[in-house]
């Protein structure tokens, strides 16, 4: 099948510190993937190279290639913004902007780009919403502030935002760490139904929400603090949860350490 994602020899930086070394893996087209792994192993950091994020950070750093589909993501002349547009990301903490009204939220990314007339952008704005299961709850509240917003509705705020503009993946960096239970399962249903139209790669800590909404784990580890993290295995989901091939996966996902 063809790969929407392909990552080879990759290396991430800060300053001198390499936080993941040598990580080679592929996503296929609308598929979940989970990363799991103890803190510290570079989850967040790897999933910050798959969108251009890390150079963010100073002294952030990348070797190696990730491809997006044909094209080359540090590629020379690639512009990472739009690179940012293709794969979004949705982080741990709700993020709305605190000033803007619900439907500004969501039409953003949209308002970045332009050219939208207001009709469009209104359709764009209920979809997305609709999207992120979210609608049927702020319809009647568009103008209204986004941070006035329950935790769990401003993390589908920040989804409906993320699939406003369009991307082709999703990223997600444990976006139910802050949520109740019955929120969190709101954000899996979610996810499931994402999955349909978009490439979704999700960090969790919870090893029951890996199992439940991806199709495919990803275990990375790292032999000691102040050492790279790796990735050990990648398998199907089921696979890694019955049967992994390295002891070091079986002893994290059965709570042996981590
Ligand atoms: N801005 C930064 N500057 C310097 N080092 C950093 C920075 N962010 C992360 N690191 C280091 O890079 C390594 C990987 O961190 P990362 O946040 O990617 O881990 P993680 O697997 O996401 O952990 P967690 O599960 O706790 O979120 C760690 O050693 C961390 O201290
Ligand atoms: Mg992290």
């Amino acid at each position: 099948m063809a790969k929407r994602i392909d990552v080879s020899g990759l290396n991430a930086y800060y300053g001198s510190f390499r936080a993941i070394e040598d990580i080679s893996m592929t996503v296929e087209p609308r598929t979940v993937t989970a990363f799991i792994g103890p803190s510290g192993c570079g989850k967040s950091t790897f999933l910050r190279t798959l969108n251009r994020m890390h150079e963010v950070t100073p002294g952030g750093r990348v070797e190696g290639k990730v491809m997006l589909d044909d094209e080359d993501l540090y590629g020379a002349g690639v512009d990472p913004v739009s690179v940012r547009r293709e794969v979004g990301m949705v982080f741990q903490r709700p993020n709305p902007f605190p000033t803007m009204s619900i439907y500004d939220n969501v039409a953003a990314g949209l308002k970045l780009v332009g050219g939208k007339k207001k009709s469009e952008m209104d359709d764009v704005v209920e979809k997305s919403l609709k999207g992120a299961n979210l609608w049927n709850e702020v319809k009647d509240r568009l103008g209204k502030p986004g941070s006035g917003l329950s935790g769990g509705q401003q993390q589908r705020l920040c989804i409906a935002r993320a699939i406003a503009v369009e991307p082709n993946v999703l990223l997600m960096d444990e976006p139910c760490s802050a949520l109740d239970p019955i929120s969190t399962l709101a954000i899996e249903d979610l996810i499931g139904e994402l999955k349909e139209r978009f490439t979704i790669v999700i960090v969790t800590h919870n090893m029951q929400q890996a199992a439940r909404v991806s199709d495919r784990t990803a275990f990375f580890n790292l032999a000691a603090v102040g050492q790279p993290g790796k990735l050990i295995e990648i398998d199907d989901t089921e696979r890694i949860f019955s049967n992994p091939s390295v002891q070091a996966t079986e002893d994290y996902i059965s709570g042996r350490f981590g």
